[in-house]
């Protein structure tokens, strides 16, 4: 699989793609398939659809990867948080985790709850071609801890940054239980049958950063560091958006997780020359770019041009694909960088 090999800095035939959010509403077949299922939770439940959409980029735009369908809140919904997609408005839980007694009500060990993931997961390993890889994932804790504490997406995420600055004994608590989840619900990915893992810490740039140290990235770490101990050939991908202010400071740890996924506001460039040696790096096309054909050409040409034909780089966007995507500019994507990268 040319995207293992490139998690594992191994060469490869060209630079592998693929691209965050690459199953969703821009695709006409995924937006018939979700008419089908309902809402959008019931079809990451459906585990028929589900693997369908999963699917569906790999056909229709040949990415290197596939991406479980699924959403980073599934796992709160599972630990007793009712959960609703909005039309235009995104996900918004019943009820929100603001106390000690609010965080009572959290349940643990829910991972036979999600077995709808784990089902789905082994039906689309058995339809993906072996050439590809299916990436499973998770939210990172803080990130998910935001919408736990919230209650739905936030902007200055004003209840949850309170929480860390007045009771950071209770936020702590309910990160080290999101983790524990976490732990095994990555474990169980596995063994369903994912080739990699990701971690995705959306709203890393939140915080300053030895808050970001202390409540979000220390949680990656501890939940990475489990995972490869049990699983030391699954490569492990981590997604913290808005920390390019201070990459420098993601060297000197003890990493357990290959591959660091850069976004678009960061240069690939001072990734490259920080972080380069140390992890494969990920990204980070500004995924606005795909609006236009020249701004989208001259973008792959900048990242190639620093990432060069070699190992160490896996080609996607700095963040995710937006709903009214024209698909053809996203079938040119893919097209254009196995072509430019041929070694
Ligand atoms: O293709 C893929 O990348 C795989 C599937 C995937 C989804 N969500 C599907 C989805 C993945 C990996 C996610 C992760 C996710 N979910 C994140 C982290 C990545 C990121 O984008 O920062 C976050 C923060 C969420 C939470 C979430 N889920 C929000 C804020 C929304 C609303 C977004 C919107 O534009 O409406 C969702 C819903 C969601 N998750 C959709 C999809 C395809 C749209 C739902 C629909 O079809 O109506």
């Amino acid at each position: 699989m040319i995207f293992i090999d490139a998690c594992n800095r191994k060469q490869t035939p060209y630079t592998p793609i693929w691209m965050m959010r690459q199953a969703g509403r821009y695709l006409s077949e995924y937006r018939e398939v979700r008419l089908k299922a309902g809402s959008f939770l019931d079809l990451c439940k459906n585990t028929e659809l589900a693997s369908k959409v999963t699917l569906q980029p790999i056909d229709i735009l040949d990415c290197d990867a596939a991406i479980l369908f699924s959403d980073i809140l599934v796992v709160p919904l599972e630990m007793g948080m009712k959960l609703n997609f909005v039309k235009n408005e995104g996900p918004k839980f019943e009820t929100c985790i603001r106390s000690e007694k609010d965080f009572s009500i959290l349940q643990n060990n829910i991972g036979s709850k999600l077995s709808y993931v784990y089902d789905t997961i082994s039906v689309i390993r058995s339809k993906l071609s072996k050439q590809k890889a299916l990436i499973g994932f998770c939210g990172a804790p803080w990130t998910l801890a935001t919408y736990m504490v919230e209650g739905e997406g936030s902007k200055t995420y004003a209840n949850c940054k309170k929480m860390l600055y007045t009771n950071p004994k209770l936020l702590h608590n309910i990160l080290q239980s999101v983790s524990n989840e976490l732990k095994s619900y990555l474990e169980s990915q596995i063994k369903a049958g994912v080739d990699s893992v990701m971690l995705f810490d959306s709203w890393a740039g939140a915080l300053e950063p030895s808050s970001y140290f202390e409540f979000g990235f220390n949680y990656i770490i501890d939940i990475s560091k489990y995972i490869k101990s049990k699983f030391p050939n699954i490569p492990i991908i981590v997604f913290p958006k808005g920390v390019g202010g201070y990459l420098h400071k993601f060297v000197d740890i003890k990493a357990y997780f290959d591959v660091f996924g850069v976004d678009w506001e960061t240069s690939m460039a001072y990734a490259k020359e920080v972080l380069g040696d140390k992890y494969v790096l990920q990204g980070n096309l500004e995924p606005m770019r795909l609006y236009n054909e020249n701004s989208m050409i001259n973008g792959i040409d900048e990242i190639v041009s620093i990432m060069g034909k070699k190992e160490g780089h896996i080609f996607n966007l700095g963040h995710g694909m937006l709903p009214d995507l024209p698909r053809e500019n996203a079938i040119k994507l893919v097209q254009l960088v196995k072509e430019k990268t041929k070694r």
